[in-house]
């Protein structure tokens, strides 16, 4: 079904998410994509944003035009196609609406509203410079492709993964302490994939004294991926002047010198928002990982199952304060897939989680 009163612009609006979906899922920004359609309907060029800092969707696409005299990209007559309404501010890089107004476009189609309070108002902008402009093409598939980004954005506070790896009786380590490997090869690397499409990971300091980790994303040879998200350490307690996480590539954030109480998990996430940090990966332990769960900051889960027992009390989730079953958190199964002999399992809340306890 038709999402709006113009049909005719889906088929290019489908087109700017898959150029969307080409940025980096890290650094802050939207994903963007943007087509220039000329009024036969022919696409004449293309452009997304390649990430904070970098051009935006509208800016890039602008730029593969042939240029007037005065050496402006000559977009006059064309429609620009963008899957988020343009901005109007001036921050890394200048205001899109300016550039489009600039490039003389008569026509723009967007999907979303610009959610961002300094950012919005690029519509209103274009209007009142003459251009006609379109909105809601494709809202709905736009907002779930932007889902977790629009998210943050409205909460001031980054979406929050939860992952772990245990046993099929729940456990995350054996009564030793040790976890190195309950999964199998194809689930960690798996798990080097979630972590490059992170900003940051979250690690309690119980894991990094136990396992010193060294949380970078590394492809299947161990060399380095190209992004590498920033281990935050949350807990009162020091990290070792030799821990392997004080040579990660992104650096390291300790809570502890983040916020005034470094287990205040509402501050941390505050923080790392307030530092375009959007996306978090938590990677426990179980302590902190429960925390996360129990303050009701899970917005998903990824769980990595491995076909082995190992009874005991270390369980991958601790208490929650959930005293009767009545009040369970229900999750919702979002995808489940083998990785060799392990199950991953991704999920989301679907119930109000409980009130935070401490
Ligand atoms: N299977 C898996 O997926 C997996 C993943 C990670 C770890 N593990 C295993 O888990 C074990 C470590 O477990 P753990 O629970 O001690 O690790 P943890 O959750 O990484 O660390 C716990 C520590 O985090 C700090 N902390 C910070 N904020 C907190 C909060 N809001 N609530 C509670 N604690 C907070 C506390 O230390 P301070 O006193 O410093 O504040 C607490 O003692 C190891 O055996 C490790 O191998 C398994």
């Amino acid at each position: 079904m038709s999402d709006t009163q113009h049909p005719e612009w889906e088929p290019f609006m489908r087109r700017a998410l898959e150029l969307a979906a080409q940025g980096p899922l890290t650094g802050g920004n939207p994903q963007v994509g943007c087509v220039l359609v000329d009024a036969a309907g022919r696409v004449v060029a293309e452009g997304w944003h390649h990430g904070a800092g970098t051009p935006h969707a509208e800016v890039d696409a602008l730029s593969k035009l042939p240029t007037t005299a005065d050496g402006r990209p000559d977009a006059s007559g064309l429609t620009a196609v963008v899957t988020l309404e343009p901005c109007n501010h001036t921050g890394r890089t200048g205001p899109c609406s300016v550039a489009l107004l600039n490039a003389g476009v008569a026509r723009v189609v967007y999907a979303l509203s610009d959610p961002g309070k300094r950012s919005s108002g690029g519509a209103a902008h274009l209007r009142a410079g003459g251009v006609e402009v379109i909105d809601g093409v494709l809202r709905r598939e736009a907002e779930a492709f932007l889902h977790r980004w629009l998210t943050a954005v409205a909460r001031n506070r980054p979406w929050v993964t939860v992952k772990w790896a245990s046993t099929l009786d729940g456990r995350a380590a054996a009564s030793d302490g040790s976890s190195q490997w309950i999964t199998g090869t194809a689930s960690r690397q798996r798990v080097h994939e979630e972590r490059e499409a992170s900003d940051a990971i979250l690690v309690g300091t119980g894991t990094v004294l136990a396992d010193d980790p060294s949380l970078t994303a590394r492809g299947d040879a161990g060399e380095l991926m190209p992004h590498q998200p920033v281990p935050v350490v949350v807990g009162e307690r020091a990290i070792p002047g030799d821990a392997a996480l004080r040579r990660h590539p992104a650096g390291l954030i300790e809570s502890r010198e983040l916020v005034d109480d470094p287990r205040d998990l509402a501050a941390i996430l505050a923080a790392l928002d307030a530092r375009g940090l959007r996306r978090v990966y938590v990677e426990g332990g179980p302590a902190l990982a429960s925390a996360i769960v129990a303050g009701g900051f899970a917005d998903e889960f990824s769980i990595y199952l491995a076909p082995a027992l190992l009874g005991g009390d270390r369980l991958a989730i601790g208490e929650l304060g959930i005293p009767t079953i009545g009040q369970a958190l229900r999750l919702r199964l979002t995808a489940i897939e083998q990785l060799g002999d392990d199950l991953h399992l991704r999920a989301i809340p679907t119930t109000p989680e409980p009130a935070k306890e401490n």
